[in-house]
């Protein structure tokens, strides 16, 4: 069942968002080489509370951090530890705010100093598969109208989408019908209305598209081993198309 979220409810999760949308800004800052995940872990967890929200993750099935943190072939899921990030590595950090009994959920994937070629064109591309997915989030276009778009983009630019994960519905749960998925076809799916929330999160691997899950229990990483890179927004479907909850100043200090 999708939940459609009325005008005082939609406020109250773009509120909600700028706590998500801010953690992320000031963890894009901490980053260089040398800082551990865990620091970052606490940084985001902090900033949420400077804007009255909690993690929507910690304890969620037993998720033990705020953030999760991935890096390089890492897709999604790390947990955060003493492991230094290092020149070169690419990170991605996806946070969940829960505030006003709503949650937002974001995520981004950023260069970590001096990054190669390949790195450099996996985050562009992986980031305008999000925008394009975005770009069809309207009354009128279908969910498989987003995923086909996402998945469509990337192939065409050489890399897969990962299909063992996919965005969701969002709000008063983290994960709320309907499911988004970043593979699909053209008019198939739920019909978009003006009200529904959700999280498009292209998962983009350079190699294939098949995953594993390390024996944490948790994190997830590309069989075969390539860099892999995940971006995410909390959308609010409007009658004028899509308003993103979790967007920050891109040009501002912290940029991928
Ligand atoms: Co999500």
């Amino acid at each position: 069942m999708i939940v459609l979220k009325k005008p005082p409810e939609a406020q109250l999760m773009r509120d909600c968002g700028r706590a998500a949308a801010a953690a992320m800004v000031r963890m894009a800052d901490s980053l260089r080489p040398g800082i551990t995940t865990a620091e970052i872990d606490v940084i985001g967890e902090e900033v949420l509370s400077e804007y009255g929200a909690i993690p929507s993750f910690k304890g969620y099935r037993g998720y033990p951090a705020a953030v999760c943190i991935s890096v390089n072939e890492e897709v999604v899921h790390g947990i955060p530890s003493g492991r230094m990030l290092k020149e070169g590595d690419i990170v991605s950090l996806d946070i969940g705010a829960y505030k006003n009994g709503f949650h937002t959920d974001h995520a981004w994937t950023f260069p970590v100093g001096e990054i190669s070629t390949e790195a450099k064109r996996l985050l562009s591309i992986s980031r305008e598969s999000l925008n394009q997915g975005i770009a069809q989030a309207k009354p009128g276009r279908r969910i498989g109208d987003i995923s086909h778009t996402i998945q469509s983009y990337v192939e065409q630019n050489g890399y897969s989408v990962v299909r063992d994960l996919t965005g969701h519905g969002i709000g008063r749960d983290l994960h709320e019908d309907p499911s988004v998925p970043n593979f699909g076809k053209l008019g198939t799916g739920p019909s978009l209305r003006a009200g529904m929330t959700f999280c498009i999160e292209p998962m983009v691997c350079v190699g294939r598209h098949r995953v594993n899950t390390l024996d944490d229990h948790w994190t997830v990483v590309t069989a075969d081993g390539s860099l892999s890179a995940h971006f995410e927004h909390t959308i609010l479907v409007t009658e004028n198309g899509p308003e993103i909850l979790t967007q920050w100043d891109q040009e501002g200090g912290a940029d991928a």
